[in-house]
């Protein structure tokens, strides 16, 4: 969905890195859920990308609106790419509670990953707790809620008491959830801030203090994934 893949490609050659020595993800987009469709996608991924495996590869949203519901099949086609060793682990993303549960009692292979909204302002406890079910790792995607929980006064005097940034305050609150996390900046030196939070913890308090701020639906920043259904192909 992103057309990345070809210049990701091209970054991984151009960093004089071994193809061992970085993690790959990459999803397959909302038009291919079809198992030809899906096959035809992943084959392109990698062609792409200039690889012959990826490390991890996702349904991009679970679309139960669409293909009559049945991301099951989507996610059997998947099931090829592991066995094959092109993917060499699979997941989800977006995928609800319920939606989780149907692929995993549906299926022989558990998702390694599913990869949600979460953030100080949509915990998203209910699907963390089928993950959690299922031993299905949480990632975060918007971790920062896209930079909107920076500006929050809960945040902010946590972060000055701790003499820390109020986006390293958010991003170890994640850590200590157990979630992995992938904040996107533009800006070096914030990449590198963002990396800083290796060195110390938060006390109990100020992890319930951040827990609170939750908003449930209302503090989505992205599409609620049982309606989505954006296609592009
Ligand atoms: N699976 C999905 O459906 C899905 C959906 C949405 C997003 N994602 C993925 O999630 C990842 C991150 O999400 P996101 O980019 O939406 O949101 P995010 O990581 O929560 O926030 C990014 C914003 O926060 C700012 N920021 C980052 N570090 C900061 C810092 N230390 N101090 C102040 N501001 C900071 C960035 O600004 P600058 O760049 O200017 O530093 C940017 O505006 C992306 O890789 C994205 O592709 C996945």
């Amino acid at each position: 969905m992103y057309r990345n893949e070809k210049g990701v490609g091209q970054a991984v050659r151009a960093s004089g890195l071994g193809r061992s020595e970085v993690y790959l993800t990459s999803k397959l987009n909302n038009g291919f859920h079809l198992p030809d469709d899906a096959r035809t996608a992943f084959d392109d991924t990698l062609d792409a990308l200039g690889t012959d495996y990826v490390d991890l590869f996702l349904i991009h949203w679970p679309l139960p609106t669409l293909y009559g519901g049945d991301f099951v099949s989507t996610w059997h086609t998947l099931e090829e790419f592991y066995r094959d060793g092109r993917a060499r682990s699979i997941g989800l993303s977006n995928f609800q509670a319920a939606q989780v549960q149907r692929v995993v009692q549906e299926s022989d292979v558990v998702p390694a990953v599913n990869q949600i909204e979460v953030h100080p302002y949509l915990c998203n406890e209910d699907v963390r707790a089928a993950n959690a079910e299922y031993g299905i790792v949480m990632q975060a995607w918007s971790p920062l809620a896209k930079g909107r929980v920076l500006n929050d006064p809960t945040i902010g005097a946590i972060a000055s008491r701790i003499r820390r940034t109020p986006a390293q305050v958010v991003l170890r609150w994640h850590i200590q959830r157990g979630d992995v996390i992938f904040p996107k900046s533009t800006t070096l030196a914030r990449m590198k801030e963002n990396f800083e939070i290796f060195n110390f913890e938060l006390e109990d308090e100020d992890m319930a203090a951040i827990n609170a701020l939750d908003r449930g639906e209302a503090g989505r920043t992205g599409p609620n994934p049982d309606v989505f259904a954006y296609v592009s192909r």
